[in-house]
């Protein structure tokens, strides 16, 4: 969701901020906006779309004098209350025009408090929760909520106490032009220490080329950044001492590195991804999992009866194929879970459970409060996440982190590998414990350890997948069918096209199209079968035909050599043979790649789709 950045230091601000604002714009990119502290006062500038149009409206010769200012918060933003538009594109302002607030997250309760102010004559001028909370500020500070250097600060904390729902803010004030105001409920956020200079951000990618040295806020911590340096306490005034931790990001990482876009580049970073994830986990004799993050976990295998994984979108699909493989593999029980419903839905939660939250960011807000919520039951919560030292990290009892590297594409790849790679990690070492034998423990480590280089050998069919897909390219509907742990590709396959070309796409077990789906079947529609061989491959022909004798155009996603099943097919997309229950592995990478240039071929922003953002911090 929304990107923010704040900067106060010895230099111009506008450019951190830009940069910073550049960086985060996969948070949210309908509209920009940045509010610089000046001598004259606030200079507030917004705009609707990209930060690139925000940039060119605040070239130093539109601004003169206010380019150089020392102190300023901006905001990238992905629209909840209010369209995209030049009005609601934050920063907001209080009344007076002295405070400016940027924020991320959702104030549930802006009405009451847009009713209560607009009864004491205060005057609104956008659609935005978020101007509620600006105003509320404002209201409380001219009310003299507090006297001295610290009478916003007062007012802020005054006016965190009464919001509900999320945040992350960063406040500015013409009458502290030295001084910034951050804090956090639910939203991330953090602030980066540099050379005599202080930065705002609700991401590390935002500040990395300025500092590594950074101070994580925790829920209803407030901080305020000036000359003196940082100080710390609860939004109910308790003093904190915040420990000063290393960013574990570099600008390498987040760059494009020759790549046209992050998506193409994340698809092909994937070998090299999943040699990280895997890197130190498995013991050099190949017999066992180290995974030094799930020692703490209270639950002991042998206690273990039931395993719950929870996810949103991609994430979820990678909890599918969990599913598959800790049945499989370990022989316990496990349920898939959206987060979205799970925290809503009054789950039973039995002694021996075992919650798992998988997530890329770590900060997508139902996943949160789903682990909130089956912590509260007495479940053991895990998480499996990817950026390091985001909340879902910290928040968990224990976990295991992808080291995927930063995924910038707002559409998710290399995490979805990664994912399903600690899922078959847990898988084999939850199974050692229990019922699995050496010998299939040490084939399952060895096809993991080799599917880096199935991978590559699969990214090499690129440009052949291009042209596929420029032959069906006019096509508006297609059906991704698989079985077992296939099925949950399948799944993945159509979101991925859905999201980046916006062609509509259905995923489903190959057998269930005959209960229903095999009525949308009609001449040239494209169908992609993923079917690697395995035991149900005659099964899966046999779809093919049903298919095929309707009209239907069979893509398959094939094994190698499995030339009964490609002839059976219009044409096929051969992956090198792997392990079934690995097959997700390389399956999943055609696919990614049939979406990316389906985007493309039909012009698409593929780092930046259309109506999403990143990560999903608001319900
Ligand atoms: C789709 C995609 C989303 C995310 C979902 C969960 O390509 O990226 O479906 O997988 O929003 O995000 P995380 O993994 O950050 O919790």
């Amino acid at each position: 969701m929304c990107g923010i950045v704040g900067y106060i230091g010895p230099k111009p601000a506008l450019e951190p901020l830009l940069t910073g604002l550049g960086r985060l714009e996969y948070r949210g990119y309908d509209s920009a906006g940045v509010a610089l502290v000046t001598e004259r006062g606030l200079s507030i500038s917004r705009s609707v779309g990209p930060v690139g149009k925000l940039r060119r409206r605040v070239e130093p010769s539109a601004l003169g004098d206010d380019a150089r200012a020392t102190c300023g918060i901006a905001h990238t933003r992905w629209a909840t209350h209010g369209a995209p538009s030049e009005r609601n594109a934050h920063p907001h302002t209080d009344a007076t025009g002295r405070i400016a607030l940027v924020h991320n997250g959702i104030i549930e309760n802006h009405r009451s408090i847009r009713q209560y102010l607009a009864k004491q004559g205060v005057t609104f001028v956008s659609e935005t929760d978020t101007e509620a909370l600006a105003q509320l500020i404002g209201f409380l500070y001219e009310d003299g909520a507090g006297t001295g250097p610290d009478a916003l600060l007062v007012a802020v904390c005054g006016a965190l106490r009464e919001v509900q729902g999320t945040f992350g803010i960063a406040v500015a004030c013409v009458d502290t032009p030295g001084r910034l105001i951050a804090a956090r409920r639910g939203s991330p956020l953090l602030v980066g220490i540099g050379d005599g200079e202080h930065l705002i951000a609700s991401d590390g990618a935002a500040i990395v080329e300025h500092t590594s040295r950074v101070v994580y806020l925790h829920d209803n911590e407030v901080v305020t950044v000036d000359g003196g340096g940082l100080g710390a306490s609860t939004i109910d005034a308790v003093p904190l001492r915040k420990k000063v931790e290393r960013l574990e990001l570099s600008l390498e990482q987040i760059e494009r590195g020759g790549y046209p876009h992050y998506m193409l580049k994340e698809i092909h970073e994937q070998p090299d991804a999943l040699r990280n994830t895997l890197r130190g986990r498995i013991d050099p004799a190949g017999a066992a999992v180290n995974l030094g993050g799930l020692e703490r976990v209270d639950c002991s295998p042998a206690d273990l009866r039931r395993v719950v994984i929870a996810g949103c979108g991609t994430a979820w699909h990678a909890a599918m194929v969990g599913k598959y493989l800790i049945e499989e593999i370990a022989r316990v029980p496990t349920d898939v879970e959206y987060s979205s419903e799970l925290r809503y839905r009054n789950a039973i939660v039995e002694d021996g459970t075992v919650a798992l939250f998988i997530s890329q960011s770590g900060e997508t807000a139902d996943t949160i409060a789903a682990m909130n919520e089956m912590r509260a039951k007495g479940a053991a919560v895990l998480g499996v996440v990817n950026v390091v030292g985001s909340t879902l990290a910290r928040e968990t009892q224990a976990g295991v982190y992808l080291h995927a590297g930063p995924e910038i594409g707002v559409a998710s790849t290399k995490a979805f590998t990664a994912q399903v790679a600690v899922l078959a990690l847990i898988s084999v070492r939850l199974g050692r414990r229990r019922h699995l034998s050496a010998e299939r423990c040490a084939e399952l480590l060895q096809g993991l350890r080799s599917s880096p280089r199935a991978i590559e050998s699969v990214l090499r069919l690129d440009g052949a997948i291009r042209e596929l897909v420029s032959r069906h390219i006019d096509r508006q509907n297609w059906l991704y069918l698989g079985r077992g742990v296939n099925f949950p590709v399948a799944l993945e396959g159509a979101l991925k096209l859905k999201e980046l070309s916006y062609i509509h796409a259905e995923g489903m077990p190959a057998a269930e199209m005959k209960h229903g789906p095999l009525a949308l079947i009609d001449r040239g529609m494209p169908v992609v079968f993923v079917a690697p061989r395995d035991r149900t491959t005659d099964k899966v022909i046999a779809n093919i035909e049903e298919v095929r004798s309707r009209g239907g155009h069979v893509i398959a996603i094939a094994t190698e050599g499995d030339h009964e099943l490609a002839s059976a097919a219009d044409e096929a997309v051969f992956v090198p043979p792997v392990l079934p229950a690995l097959s997700p592995l390389v399956t999943t990478v055609p696919l990614q790649l049939i979406a990316y240039h389906a985007a493309v071929l039909r012009g698409h922003d593929v780092d930046r789709p259309r109506n999403l953002a990143k990560s999903v911090t608001v319900e």
